[in-house]
């Protein structure tokens, strides 16, 4: 069903390359399939999106321990993982135009060479049968390429939380239930990948595997739906834009019990899509790399006197995918009150904002160049900033509009009599006198929510 949000996605990608934010990947040689690299703007904006996930998964809680494990891992993990058997997608090929596709989103697909066809019409086209596509990058390790020195490149972090288990909670001494949590980089050689940096071959995914004891699973399992979907409406996501999906016994990975998708509305006709996997995985990984590894991965339940492997809940969540949705949530073109010009505005939540300030002076005279530049070293102690003393004022205000920065300090004829500046507000355009020395903190305590 079509979105009743626009479809912003093409204006966003020439936002992201004109300001910075996000490029494509060796553009320079026609770019690299469905690869993206972030800009300078970009990588704030996703670092402060890590670094809220961490804040609330790991370092604002007790029961839950950090984690960066590697990306090359031992080829047998892939095997107990059940990735090298099972993480295929069937493919089929169109011998009339030479496409790609996804034998099982074929409805939702459009043919290339007649895009005026709508999607899911395949009648007049040579498909072949569909044969299974396995997703993992293979490469080797050490200089002899053969199939004994092979490896993968991980297609999830969550197998290097389970292999390290014992040595966490031994190294911690936590107590089930407890948690570890990491953010890395995961390969898939999607099929279809696309959308920008929804669907890409390398991304960075933020997982929590959540060790419990049988039993008590579902109640984690809920509990966990609940804190992850208050996590992406902290982020200022509209609520009406999210909601849950459950999955159906058809639908469900191979590991998963149970399952929830908290999913994005990323409008037009791309609509409701995952961006966070909810799943209840039992005992199947645990169970598993212990029969391949040959190595006891329980618990010992001292006051009970018992061992048992722990049941897992894993919330697993993309930090591209929601860099993508807080983009598209953020990004606005309005009419401005008794301007000719509208604007485009990037509504960013302040705290994930790559710049929280623009300072500039009114004009390159009269010391006011010299009066900011000194506020901009002084207010860049704490927060990001950015001095900009080019075009008229209005321009300067625009730009950082279109990059989603918060707040616009200007400095004028009246700073230097009596040392206040202008905070102008990018939300409401309301602008407040402040003393130029009371910034950091005006600053400060509006940036702390
Ligand atoms: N460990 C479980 C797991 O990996 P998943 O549903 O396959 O589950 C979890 O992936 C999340 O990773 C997705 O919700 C999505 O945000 C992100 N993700 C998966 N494949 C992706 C891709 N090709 N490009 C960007 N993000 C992806």
């Amino acid at each position: 069903m079509a979105s009743p949000h626009a479809d912003v996605m093409d204006k966003l990608v020439s936002l992201c390359k004109r300001h910075g934010f996000i490029f494509q990947s060796s553009e320079i040689y026609g770019g690299t399939g469905s690869v993206w690299d972030y800009g300078p703007l970009g990588v704030e904006l996703k670092r402060n999106i890590k670094d809220r996930w961490w804040h609330a998964m790991v370092r604002g809680r007790d029961d839950v321990e950090g984690l960066d494990a590697a990306i090359l891992m031992h080829p047998r993990v892939w095997e107990a993982s059940g990735h090298v058997a099972g993480f295929t997608d069937p493919l089929v090929d169109c011998k009339t135009c030479k496409g790609r596709f996804r034998a099982d989103k074929l409805a939702d697909a459009r043919c290339p060479q007649k895009p005026s066809k709508r999607p899911g019409e395949w009648e007049t086209c040579a498909l072949t049968a569909p044969r299974q596509f396995n997703l993992m990058f293979k490469t080797f390790m050490g200089p002899v390429e053969e199939s004994a020195s092979m490896v993968y490149l991980r297609p999830e972090t969550a197998q290097g939380i389970y292999v390290n288990f014992v040595n966490v909670q031994q190294s911690t001494r936590q107590k089930i239930p407890f948690g570890i949590a990491q953010i890395g980089k995961a390969f898939r050689n999607e099929i279809t990948p696309g959308n920008f940096i929804f669907r890409t071959r390398e991304f960075e995914q933020m997982e929590m595997q959540f060790f419990v004891e049988p039993g008590t699973d579902m109640t984690w399992f809920d509990q966990w739906k609940a804190d992850r979907m208050a996590w992406h409406l902290a982020l200022g996501l509209d609520p009406d834009r999210l909601r849950f999906h459950e999955h159906s016994k058809e639908e469900l990975a191979h590991y998963a019990r149970a399952a929830y998708d908290i999913e994005f509305d990323f409008g037009g006709s791309l609509g409701f899509q995952e961006v966070e996997g909810v799943h209840n995985r039992g005992d199947f990984d645990l169970t598993r790399h212990q029969e391949y590894s040959g190595k006891k991965l329980d618990y010992f339940d001292q006051p009970n006197n018992r061992r048992f492997v722990p049941f897992v809940i894993e919330t697993s969540v993309g930090a591209d995918r929601v860099t993508l949705a807080v983009l598209v949530n953020a990004y606005r073109e309005e009419h401005v009150a008794g301007e000719a010009e509208g604007r485009t505005v990037l509504g960013l939540h302040p705290t994930l904002a790559p710049i929280k300030a623009g300072v500039f002076p009114l004009v390159k005279k009269d010391g006011m160049p010299e009066f900011a530049t000194r506020l901009t070293a002084e207010l860049r102690r704490t927060q990001p900033v950015f001095y900009d003393e080019s075009g008229s004022i209005g321009r300067r205000y625009r730009r950082q509009d279109e990059v989603g920065t918060p707040f616009c300090v200007t400095v004028d004829g009246q700073t230097i009599a009596d040392q206040t500046v202008t905070v102008r507000e990018r939300d409401t355009l309301r602008q407040d006198r402040v003393a130029a020395n009371a910034l950091p903190a005006y600053l400060a305590d509006r940036l702390a929510v």
